[in-house]
């Protein structure tokens, strides 16, 4: 994808960067903050080589962005930020912003405050208009606006569909970036966590509706930053989990909310060790192994009643920690797990297991190794009946698994549409096109087979390396392509 991709194209998605990044930083911060600084000085930049010869516009258009009226390619690197910047084009009515030739002059300050104008449009009632206004009443000549076209709003005969994916969608993106948020802030001062609450709130909303749909989500591997992907997925699968154990609501929205700060700690640990592809050493292990305490001691600085805090401390603390109580932080405070604790435990596991790119270990796991590997260690790492009932949750070949099935074809697991039937999955037929580009074929439902002669009824053969096929399933449930 990006290393096939053109000058123009590149650019296109490092001006998209910049303005997002610009957004957010005046959003977050003063004036004459360092960030905002050298954000406004990048979009300029940016700018700058873009209206080289003549005005250019961004634009969106069905969920994809358009600069000089050429589409963005889809870029798995650049989803996150091009869902983010839909949003906030969409909720202001805005269909695309037109810069101008000379709009690069336009000074620093001048520039911050149109960012700040975008930012509060959305405070009112119909934030283009008033957006509008404001940019005539000032001297903002160098920018124009233009509203969201129509069909950009209507939706075809999918919607339902859409909508439920679009939800999902949209709870994971805000997710990701509301820890990205507190794990930024955090150690400046005080941050309130209300965001997160309610965030957390529609996670469980969305699991206890849909838990099929979040399993298939916390695919999602290599979003931007994978430890907040990482975390994201964790407080989904933990949810899921504690879903499926009949847990209350409000012992899911703390256990979500552990999930989501599990690794807060690691902010705190340099990148290049978090990243190291090689074998650790002791030292760097030593800085790993900071990240649970350290997580906690910044979890007690949230701005948060004192009761919650308590609630979702342990769950952090403990997720490093084995059943036998083995593992780090070495403590003599707690001798046994919380249930948040083991749940976290045993989905953060997974979820790195499940990560090809990121875990160092010398083979691939497909995720029903992945379970098969886990289960050698219950009773010892993890807890066994909690552990049970997640493998049963997540099914002989769970959601996101890529499986050739017996007629030589390839598969995705999409769902398990029977709660009470775990071994045969819903499964997304994926045709190879030729070119190296995997399509959607047929869904074939195995349980729903009308055929009575077993030797052609079709079955799952094996799990395949998503490395090996180069499958990304991730792209399938987010309906990205
Ligand atoms: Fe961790
Ligand atoms: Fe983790």
């Amino acid at each position: 994808m990006s290393e096939r991709e053109s000058t123009p194209e590149r650019l296109g998605h490092d001006f998209l960067r910049a303005l997002y990044h610009m957004i957010n930083t005046v959003r977050m911060y003063q004036d004459n903050n360092q960030l905002v600084q050298s954000s406004v000085s990048m979009f300029q930049n940016m700018l700058k080589e873009l209206t080289i010869s003549g005005d250019v516009s961004l634009q969106h258009h069905r969920s994809r962005f358009h600069l000089g009226g050429e589409k963005l390619k889809y870029r798995r690197d650049m989803a996150v930020i091009v869902y983010n910047m839909l949003e906030l084009f969409s909720k202001r009515d805005i269909g695309s912003i037109n810069f101008l030739k000379f709009s690069s002059k336009a000074s620093p300050e001048n520039i911050i405050m149109f960012t700040r104008l975008f930012n509060d449009a959305i405070r009112h009632e119909n934030p283009r208009q008033w957006l509008e206004q404001k940019l005539n009443e000032q001297d903002y000549s160098w920018v124009q606006l233009s509203p969201r076209q129509d069909d950009d709003t209507t939706v075809d005969s999918e919607s339902l569909e859409d909508q439920r994916y679009e939800n999902a969608r949209k709870n994971y993106f805000q997710a990701i970036e509301a820890v990205k948020e507190v794990a930024n802030k955090v150690s400046q001062g005080m941050v309130g966590i209300r965001k997160t609450r309610r965030l957390a709130q529609n996670i469980v909303d969305i699991v206890k509706a849909d838990p099929n749909l979040m399993i298939g989500l916390s695919t999602l591997k290599d979003y931007g930053d994978y430890t907040y992907a990482h975390s994201i997925n964790v407080a989904l699968l933990a949810t899921c989990l504690g879903k499926h154990i009949d847990l209350s609501d409000i012992s899911l929205e703390h256990l979500t909310i552990c999930g989501l700060f599990h690794d807060l700690g690691k902010v705190d640990v340099p990148k290049d060790v978090l990243l190291k592809s090689e074998a650790l050493t002791d030292g760097e292990w030593d800085m790993i192994k900071t990240h649970p305490v350290s997580g906690v001691r910044k979890i007690l600085m949230l701005n948060s009643a004192p009761s919650l805090r308590s609630k979702i401390i342990l769950g952090p603390f403990e997720h490093h920690l084995n059943i036998d109580m083995t593992g780090y932080p070495g403590t003599t405070f707690v001798n046994h797990l919380s249930l948040i604790g083991k749940i976290i435990r045993i989905t953060d596991v997974y979820e790195a297991m499940t990560n090809e790119r990121v875990y160092r270990k010398p083979k691939y796991f497909t995720p029903d190794q992945v379970l098969k590997e886990m289960w050698k260690e219950a009773g010892k790492s993890f807890d066994k009946i909690l552990l049970k009932r997640f493998i049963h949750m997540m099914g002989i070949y769970p959601i996101g698994s890529i499986v050739k099935l017996s007629d030589g074809s390839i598969g995705l697991v999409t769902d398990y549409p029977d709660e009470t039937e775990r071994s045969l999955p819903l499964i997304l037929r994926l045709v190879d096109d030729g070119k190296g580009n995997w399509q959607r074929g047929e869904m074939i439902y195995l349980a729903d087979q009308t055929i009575k002669d077993d030797a052609a009824r079709l079955n799952i053969v094996r799990g395949i390396p998503q490395a090996q096929c180069r499958i990304n399933p991730a792209e399938f449930f987010l309906h990205v392509r």
